[in-house]
């Protein structure tokens, strides 16, 4: 379905939980969220399975399950299967921290799960430890490996770039693409998540990252990559994998914005950060109809903004956190 702005909305994005095992400085407070959704307030995976299906009649192809982590919520793999089984989704994702991926994959696989994301800041297991609070690397590296040899093409992995931090390991997670058939996806640091970590100094611009890997490798047009979102890609000369640059700070990309979000509680977002929802679980509660349901996502797509306001002061004004959106 086309938005107000032309757009064609194809992409849900559903967080499935909150809850997360690793504590990322710049995402959560250190003793775990006070906000918790109760369980009570988060939707069945039932539920879910079905405004999925509802979603498909607006046009709906892609799917990627987020969370926090998504892997922490128990018969994840049932969900994906339910979303398989409706065989009107082309694209079945996870954006995962990689901990528990590994144990789980042949299950995932099994279900259906296409494809995944790592998010993973660096390849120190010091500096891993220090800005995740809880992690261990050498189970991401032991998932991203798993990944690559179970075939869940293309394997990507996000890195916030933050300086003073990581900004040391550019090259480093570019030769990981050189190397390997990886496909390293820059982002830039976002004002959003734990405001007491995020300062403007931390943030480096894509434009950056890009000249310090270009004087090190060749940046050359890529080869068509799936589910090729709001990145800009090159491969390596000579390499395996490929660089991206995701620039929500410098260089918004709204125009080419193709999702809509969900949150675990049953709320339709238009836009990371907009602050208007649109309320699906009390629907059901109240024994919505499949066609009130598909009314409530054309609205959602109706009122999709134009644009993110980030860099005018968005701040605390969002009443929601990356973890409970999802990024
Ligand atoms: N800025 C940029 N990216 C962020 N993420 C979480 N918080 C931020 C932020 N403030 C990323 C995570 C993960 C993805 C879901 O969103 O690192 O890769
Ligand atoms: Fe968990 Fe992701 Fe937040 Fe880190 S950024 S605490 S892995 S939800």
């Amino acid at each position: 379905m086309l938005d107000c702005f032309g757009r064609d909305i194809n992409y849900l994005r559903i967080s499935i939980t909150d809850r997360c095992n690793l504590r990322c400085l710049y995402c959560m407070p250190e003793e775990g969220i006070d906000d918790k959704l109760t369980h009570s307030s988060i939707l069945s995976l039932e539920d879910m399975a079905r405004l999925v299906k509802i979603s498909t009649s607006v046009g709906v192809r892609k799917v990627r399950l987020t969370g926090g982590e998504p892997l922490v919520r128990r018969n994840i793999a049932k969900l994906i299967d339910d979303i398989s089984s409706l065989g009107l989704i082309d694209d079945i994702a996870i954006t995962t921290n990689g901990v528990l991926f590994s144990d789980l994959a042949p299950e995932l696989k099994k279900a259906g799960l296409n494809r995944v994301n790592f998010s993973l800041d660096s390849l120190q297991a010091e500096k891993f430890n220090y800005i995740t609070r809880l992690g261990q690397v050498d189970k991401v590296i032991r998932s991203i490996n798993t990944a690559l040899e179970m075939d869940f093409q293309p394997v990507k992995i996000n890195t916030v770039v933050i300086r003073g931090f990581n900004d040391d390991e550019i090259l480093s997670l570019a030769k990981l693409a050189y190397d390997y058939p990886l496909h390293i996806r820059f982002i830039e640091f976002m004002p959003i998540g734990n405001l007491l970590y995020w300062k403007k100094n931390r943030l480096m611009k894509c434009e950056e990252v890009e000249d310090i890997i270009a004087k090190e490798y060749q940046l050359i047009d890529p080869n068509y990559i799936p589910g090729n979102g709001p990145a800009k890609y090159f491969n390596l000369q000579g390499g395996q994998g490929s660089v991206g640059f995701i620039s929500p700070m410098s260089n918004h990309f709204c125009h080419e914005c193709n999702r809509i979000r969900m949150t675990a509680d049953g709320k339709l977002r238009g836009c990371l950060y907009d602050k208007k929802e649109i309320d699906l679980r009390f629907a059901l509660e109240n024994g919505a109809s499949d066609e009130e349901l598909r009314k409530l996502f054309i609205k959602a797509i109706n009122d999709k903004p134009s644009r993110h306001h980030m860099n005018s002061g968005w701040g605390n004004n969002n009443a929601r956190k990356m973890y409970q959106i999802g990024g």
